[in-house]
């Protein structure tokens, strides 16, 4: 019945499905069918009526499948800011400082994306790395060239992973063999990308206009790509405020500008379609202008703790009414799995507590660290309505979690019960318990043999 990458017409998973509301962190549902018509899901029902609703909605025997007591369902997990281009980097040199390792290692990497042989090699096997880890959405940094990042478009494309890309607009304060030449040409060739895309008729892919942090662009080029964003009504990423010498050196560049986020304020790039990545050191006002455009944040801590940026404090982000989901900012972050930025989101938050318990009294639970992976993703990428969690109406973005998968790194004891399944999962699991993951319908990674 599932045929790898193809549409199976109706579907229906029998067992425990797990997922986040807007009312409840984590919410297990345990004996339930969950029906999937073409890329929608089409019912959630008890398990006991299976034989009313196969009647109902007249599909096969074959559309069953029936997981076991050490299974579940749970909706795809979504990286909200990931740098494809940086996997040449990947767990490797974390030995400077943001602005010191951008120089030194991150800009010359890169610049070797010039060569569309080395993009197109890199490019679909960081897709399918980032597919294999239960990521069926991703908002993509790639490279300022626009060759390059159209071959990011495709290995997406081809893979059937729901996916933001952007190409990189950076124009000053980087190197002359790694930057764009004018505002114009950035412009235009952003406008470009955004077109190509657009006739990709992917539904799951779009473009998303990137310009790579303030310090790399100019007062004039952010405030065109805000034009250019709000013409085409794409989505918005960037980096803001991850390090105090950044912070510093923006206030030094943007004199006229009451802070950094005033700088993307001014310049037209706050809208409820924008990603902030990192988000770490941040004024009161910042805060309160971030909530009421309705922006949304990507924090990265397996980045900010490898470059030594900062502790994010995401209890108060979300005090504010801020839109919080998590990213890995591959290779800030060494592990391209959400998992792995989940584990050190609850981290960061315990270090925060131990450090300051009065500033600190409520440190994340897992239960929240898994909405933010699943549901502050949707909801950060403003797709909430169409991904995110099992509801009905949803399209259907999924894992199939094995505890018990060939070569799993769980411990399952006979008494375990579903709740200590999801909790090891997201403390111990990895890919290889991962064994479905679907996008919009389709399966598009089958481990389970
Ligand atoms: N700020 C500007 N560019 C980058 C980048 O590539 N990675 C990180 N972590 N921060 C940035
Ligand atoms: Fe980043």
């Amino acid at each position: 019945t599932s045929v790898n990458g193809t549409h199976c017409g109706f579907k229906v998973l029998v067992g425990t499905l797990v997922h986040s509301t807007r009312e409840d962190p984590m919410v297990i549902l345990t004996d339930k069918a969950l029906g999937v018509l073409h890329s929608k899901i089409k019912f959630v029902a008890e398990a006991d009526q299976l034989e009313e609703l196969q009647t109902q909605y007249g599909f096969p025997d074959s559309a069953v499948t029936r997981l076991s007591n050490r299974q579940f369902v749970m909706p795809g997990l979504i990286d909200t800011h990931i740098h494809a281009s940086q996997f040449p980097n990947n767990g490797l040199k974390m030995d400077l400082p943001l602005l010191e390792w951008l120089q030194k290692y991150t800009f010359p990497t890169e610049a070797t994306f010039a060569d569309v042989k080395f993009a197109s090699h890199v490019y679909p096997r960081v897709v399918d790395r980032t597919l294999r880890n239960g990521t069926t959405t991703a908002s993509y940094f790639a490279t300022a060239h626009l060759e390059a990042t159209k071959i990011l478009a495709n290995a997406v494309a081809t893979r059937g992973q729901r996916a933001l890309v952007g190409k990189v607009n950076m124009l000053h304060n980087c190197p002359p063999n790694y930057r764009e030449d004018s505002v114009e040409q950035s412009i235009q060739e952003t406008e470009q990308f955004i077109t190509y895309v657009n006739n990709m008729k992917n539904p799951l892919v779009s473009a998303i206009v990137t310009p790579r942090f303030a310090p790399t662009c100019t007062d004039d080029q952010l405030t065109e790509l805000g034009q250019l964003a709000a013409q085409h009504s794409t989505h918005i990423q960037t980096h803001m405020s991850e390090t105090r010498p950044e912070v510093a050196w923006v206030k030094e560049l943007f004199p006229h500008r009451t802070n950094y986020c005033d700088v993307y304020h001014q310049a037209g790039l706050l809208t409820r379609k924008t990603i902030l990545a990192h988000c770490i050191w941040l004024s009161e006002e910042e805060l309160e202008l971030m909530s009421r455009m309705e922006v949304g944040v990507s924090h990265c801590p397996s980045s900010n703790l490898n470059l030594i940026s900062g502790l994010c404090d995401v209890r108060k982000l979300l005090h504010h009414g801020i839109k919080v989901s998590l990213g890995t900012d591959c290779s800030g972050g060494n592990s391209a799995s959400i998992l792995d930025s989940l584990r050190r989101a609850l981290h960061v938050s315990r270090c925060l507590t131990i450090h300051d318990s009065d500033q600190h009294p409520d440190p994340l639970t897992l239960r929240e660290a898994f909405r933010l992976a699943t549901l502050g993703g949707a909801q950060v990428v403003d797709m909430e309505d169409r991904i995110g969690n099992l509801e009905v109406g949803k399209e259907f973005d999924a894992l199939v979690i094995d505890t018990q998968a060939t070569g799993s790194p769980l411990d399952i004891f006979d008494k375990d019960k579903e709740p200590d399944l999801v909790e090891k999962f997201l403390y111990n699991g990895d890919d290889r318990n991962i064994v479905q993951v679907f996008v919009a319908g389709r399966c598009v990674v089958q481990n389970s043999e």
